[in-house]
């Protein structure tokens, strides 16, 4: 019983097979009620795949799914009524407004007349959209349509609400108005399960991350302990001719962690600080390749994401 208090879903080694190939290889994970959880990937990973089936969408051919502590393929009708969910491209009837769009939904979700007509005012509020309500879908703007697309995911209340790139069309101004919302929803008690290519949203709002590449789960821990565990110093160097094989140089130092190369710039992890600042420098000017810039930082989410999925791919 009291798991279930805590744990909104958890997911067990999910598989995915379209024919031979397989899209997610036994991915799990948990999220706590509540909470704001971020699913990080590069295109093709399997985000939008993992939302389609958590929203009963589509299948899957192994593993298990709990929400709420109860079994999703087994119970999976009336725990979808838990469930709200902002596809990745919304699709919307671009002749109807709003009011009758939502309307619809509300049809749809078999609610009485009442109902609908009560909360499609008062979600209409909660995204800002009462005033252009009566205007066609067709003209509404790439943030309209996605703050109707979230009022479509909300519209019955879910307990949990999954929300593919729920940011991605939006200017920055737009993208802070839902990532407000977003903190409002969790403040409320909802449970938002998120994915994004944009690392500083889920800076902004996450409380727990899971990076996917490939299908797999590279890393998944709260921000804070992610940050702690994997932010490093970096050196980023720039040299005025390609330096391809600089890692395999640079890897037999004990105080370098890894080392990306993009052409002419080098990203150098390190591990100790200290020598790296004495070394670094000195080993470099030793060789042909006139160095142009050189710039110690420290890694954020980006770096860590960049690096994991490299790694991954050189496995
Ligand atoms: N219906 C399908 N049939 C065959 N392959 C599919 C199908 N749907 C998705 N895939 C494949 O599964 C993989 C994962 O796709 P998915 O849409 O889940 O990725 P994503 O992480 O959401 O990517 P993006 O960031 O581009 O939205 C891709 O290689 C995709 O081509
Ligand atoms: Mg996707």
């Amino acid at each position: 019983m009291e798991e279930s208090v805590i744990k909104m879903l958890k997911v067990v080694n999910i598989k995915k097979k379209y024919g031979e190939f397989e899209v997610l290889k036994d991915i799990s994970f948990e999220i706590k009620k509540g909470t704001i959880y971020g699913f990080l990937g590069p295109n093709g990973s399997g985000k939008s795949t993992t939302m389609n089936i958590l929203s009963g969408l589509i299948d899957f051919n192994g593993g298990e799914i709990y929400l709420g502590g109860e079994n999703f393929k087994k119970n999976k009708r009336r725990l979808l009524k838990k469930v709200g969910y902002l596809p990745q491209d919304p699709v919307f009837y671009n002749y109807m407004n709003a009011n009758e769009y939502l309307h619809f939904i509300g049809e749809i979700s078999n609610m009485t007349e009442k109902n609908i007509r009560e909360r499609t005012i008062e979600i209409l509020e909660i995204v800002k959209l009462t005033e252009p309500a009566k205007r066609k879908i067709g003209q509404y703007s790439g943030g309209m349509k996605q703050r109707l697309g979230i009022a479509v995911a909300l519209f019955n209340k879910p307990e949990i609400v999954f929300l593919d790139e729920p940011t991605s069309a939006l200017d920055p101004e737009g993208r802070m108005e839902i990532l407000e919302f977003i903190k409002k929803l969790k403040s409320e008690g909802t449970t938002v399960f998120m994915s994004t290519h944009i690392l500083s949203d889920i800076e902004r709002v996450c409380d727990h991350v899971s990076i996917l590449d490939k299908g797999k789960i590279l890393v998944s821990d709260n921000l804070e302990n992610l940050k702690n565990k994997y932010i490093q110093p970096i050196f980023d160097i720039e040299f005025e001719k390609p330096c391809a094989k600089l890692d395999s140089i640079l890897l037999n130092f004990r105080w370098v962690e890894s080392v990306l190369i993009r052409e002419n710039k080098a990203s150098i992890y390190v591990n100790n600080l200290e020598i790296a600042k004495s070394e670094l420098l000195k080993f470099l000017v030793q060789g042909e390749n006139t160095i142009l810039s050189y710039e110690l930082r420290k890694s954020n989410l980006e770096d860590i994401f960049i690096r994991l999925v490299n790694e991954n791919e050189n496995l």
